[in-house]
């Protein structure tokens, strides 16, 4: 089976050079395994976390070229199937092949959360995101309400997107 990093290597050549797609993953990727530390995963879950976290948003290129855009659902649907392709060789087990497919099909679907894998991909993404878009403290101080759910995934938000602890 490949290691994680190997595969960071193979999603990093597959980005073509882009620096946002691969900025986007290492921080992603970085802010996912930051969360992961503070909270209790196997060492299967954590494997398919950071899995999913490098190779979440493989179908950017794909949606801005067929779609002209990112929205999500598309970005869903392409992603699990290009992500299926990409590991192909991996020599990844089933199942757990099964969820890294599963998260990058869902990782802009808020409703769906049934795992702490899921958790904490949807807040690094979350986190890489806000940083990027220079989303307002206000609308981060509400996302840490609806949508982080982890400890260390909140402050994670708090350090990287520059709020107080007391907020
Ligand atoms: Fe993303």
């Amino acid at each position: 089976m490949k290691t994680v990093k190997e595969i960071a290597r193979d999603m990093a050549y597959y980005s073509k050079g882009n620096l946002h797609d691969i900025d986007h993953f290492l921080r992603v990727w970085g802010y996912a395994r930051d969360i992961a530390d503070g909270e209790c995963l196997s060492k299967r879950e954590r494997y398919v976390l950071e899995v999913a976290a490098i190779t979440h948003d493989i179908a950017c290129p794909l949606c801005r070229e067929k779609y002209g855009n990112t929205d999500g659902k598309n970005q869903e649907r392409e992603g699990a199937v290009l992500v299926r392709a990409f590991l192909r060789d991996a020599g990844i087990p089933g199942e757990l092949l099964e969820r890294i497919v599963f998260l990058v099909g869902h990782h802009h679907s808020y409703d769906a959360v049934n795992g702490t894998d899921y958790q904490i991909l949807l807040e690094a993404d979350y986190i890489a995101n806000a940083l990027e878009n220079h989303t307002p403290p206000s609308a981060v101080r509400q996302a840490l309400k609806s949508v982080f759910r982890t400890k260390s995934g909140i402050e994670e938000a708090k350090t990287m997107l520059h709020l107080s602890s007391h907020s």
